[in-house]
């Protein structure tokens, strides 16, 4: 037996044992005659003590002892002279009586602790080291506890767990594939699953009527903060189920994870808001509602007083930024540049300042009177005390940019606290979104969701304005501001299926060649069935009060798509090239 305890188990009922531990050496130290030792593994640290009567021999052990040798250390539990209350072990330390080294290390690149002095590509580059510190573990310890309630709660609920191929025909949402040659296929590809989509609907077809699976997704697409190329997604599919029975039953997942996990009571019932209000208040599909400061739109109030930027446009909006009426002409000019960076893309910001005293000062106070900056002023929410931001230009482009603003001073003024939750279900989406570019139509959500029962009549409309008002059963569960999941009830009939890739210019060779197998699937009795996926990853970062997903996945790529610890991707050799029946003519670039 290695070790009878771990590093984080050691109690101050624990003195006068005789233990064995086994770990990693964080760090060591001198102090008199006396050799300190913090021997670390993922269940805390355990001080470690050879004092100045100890043999010479495990004297001279102890002070060869290098950062990350692993050792293992039999001794006594001794009560600590200096307590820290910082550590749960740090009432004990350890007097060793024998040591023996298990393994050397040579110097590690950084440093193993709760904050390494390592930046991030020498972490990743080195990620099981990294995967050795605190916070890590703590990392992939939440993700671990996720998924077991996950699984309880959907077995519980009588969800299956179905595994789906990897290696599969391409599947429309929204991204590009990652392909894979095939050997035994000349000039064929696999594609890798963007989701599962497909697949599920399939095994609601064979009657497998609640599905789960816990499944990697692949999609090259350009990687964020919360995007990866491969990316976990927690992938579910009910049959005979309406809307409510699916919300209803990912709440209660939610909620359950919410509460074992986190000890958080989130809202019941979760608040739920339409896509179109969530445009006309927030800016965005996914507006974060820990607080308020929503969009107002003032283009009547605003319009008709000569000035030329506002008299023209479409629609002028505003938010009310809680408190920031003493902003400085300094800090305005700024903000100013600020939203006329291309991430905003606003060609100005005008304000009013809602002065503490009742007064009014705005960047057009010579069109408008007193009265009519109180009159918009109190139309954008704000009290004495708020600065007034307003945008214009055309419709939704001028929410989108409001909604930025709002987020950004919602950061600014400390309204957005990780550790506060706010959940939110954003529901009725349009079904189909036009492309002026390319001059179509895109499915919002992807070429399967079906369209509201009480818009059928539009959906076979041939007109523009008809299919742009078609609504669909598709919802997203928003957190924080971050698209959490989503999901919609799904076509079940081969003719509206069909009429989905016509609306989309998909042509009748094209679909039968990319979806043949589910349009057919669709005529043999396929039942009524919806569903959703969470995003795993997410999932975990904002349970865990982050932003960034690659700490909750063990081995991330970084922001190009590398792995950098394995050196992947990478050219492979003539040989394998020629077995796929590969060639390439690229040339790296000087
Ligand atoms: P969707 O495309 O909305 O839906 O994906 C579901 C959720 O997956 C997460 N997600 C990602 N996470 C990390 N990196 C990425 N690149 C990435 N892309 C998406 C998001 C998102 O909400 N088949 C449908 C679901 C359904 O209709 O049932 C689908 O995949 O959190």
């Amino acid at each position: 037996m290695y070790r009878t305890h771990t590093c984080g188990e050691l109690r101050i009922e624990n003195v006068g044992l005789k233990v064995t531990l086994a770990g990693w050496i964080q760090k060591s130290r001198k102090l008199g005659g006396m050799t300190f030792i913090d021997l670390r593994d993922r269940y805390g640290i355990t001080q470690l003590v050879v004092d100045a009567s100890a043999e010479q021999e495990l004297q001279d052990c102890a002070s060869s002892l290098g950062r990350e040798f692993v050792i293992q250390v039999t001794g006594e539990v001794l009560e600590r002279q200096s307590k820290n209350p910082k550590m749960p072990t740090g009432d004990i330390e350890l007097k060793i009586e024998t040591l023996k080294v298990l393994n050397k290390s040579v110097t590690p690149p950084f440093t193993i602790e709760e904050n390494s002095d390592g930046g991030e590509d020498i972490r990743a580059k080195y990620r099981y080291l990294d995967l050795r510190r605190p916070p890590l573990q703590r990392a992939l310890a939440l993700r671990h506890r996720l998924a077991q309630e996950i699984r309880s709660y959907l077995d519980k609920e009588g969800f299956m767990e179905i595994e789906t191929p990897y290696l599969i025909k391409s599947t429309p949402e929204g991204a590009r594939d990652f392909v894979v040659p095939s050997r035994m296929n000349p000039g064929s590809f696999y594609a890798l699953p963007q989701s599962p989509q497909t697949f599920k609907q399939l095994l609601m077809v064979a009657g497998y009527d609640r599905y789960f699976q816990i499944v990697r997704c692949f999609r090259d697409e350009d990687l964020r903060a919360d995007r990866q190329p491969e990316f976990t997604q927690i992938d579910c599919e009910m049959s005979f189920v309406e809307q409510e029975d699916v919300l209803n039953t990912f709440e209660g997942m939610m909620r359950q994870m919410f509460r074992n996990a986190l000890g958080v009571e989130i809202a019941n019932p979760i608040p739920r808001m339409s896509w179109y209000d969530a445009m006309d208040f927030y800016g965005s599909d996914k507006p974060d509602i820990r607080f308020g400061m929503k969009i107002h739109e003032v283009t009547d109030l605003v319009k008709g007083h000569g000035f030329q930027v506002f008299d023209s446009c479409e629609y002028i909006g505003a938010i009310a930024a809680t408190g920031c009426a003493e902003y400085t002409r300094k800090e305005l000019d700024a903000l100013t540049e600020w939203v006329k960076r291309p991430q905003v893309g606003a060609k100005g910001l005008v304000y009013i300042k809602c002065n503490a005293d009742g007064s009014f000062k705005s960047s057009v106070d010579k069109f408008y009177s007193a009265e009519a900056l109180k009159t918009i002023a109190e139309a954008a929410g704000a009290s004495a005390g708020d600065l007034v931001l307003i945008l214009c230009g055309q419709k939704r482009k001028t929410q989108t940019m409001l909604g930025v603003l709002r987020l950004e001073m919602g950061n600014r003024l400390g309204f957005r606290d990780p550790k506060v939750f706010a959940p939110l279900w954003v529901v009725d989406f349009p079904l189909f979104e036009w492309d002026d570019e390319t001059s179509r139509f895109y499915a919002m959500h992807h070429p399967f969701t079906a369209p509201k029962p009480e818009h059928i009549e539009w959906y076979y409309s041939d007109k523009k304005e008809d299919l742009e008002r078609v609504c669909a059963n598709a919802y997203d569960f928003v957190l924080n501001g971050t698209e959490l999941g989503g999901g919609s009830i799904r076509i079940h009939e081969a003719a509206m299926q069909e009429r989905m890739f016509e609306i989309l210019g998909i042509s009748k060779e094209d679909a039968e060649y990319k979806f043949g197998f589910i349009i057919n699937a669709f005529k043999f009795g396929a039942p009524p069935h919806g569903g959703l996926a969470f995003g795993f990853d997410r999932v975990c970062a904002l349970f865990g009060g982050q932003e960034t997903i690659r700490d909750y996945i063990a081995f991330p790529k970084n922001n190009q798509g590398r792995d950098v610890m394995i050196d992947s991707p990478s050219a492979i050799d003539d040989v394998q090239m020629e077995e796929l029946y590969l060639s390439s003519t690229w040339t790296p670039q000087e």
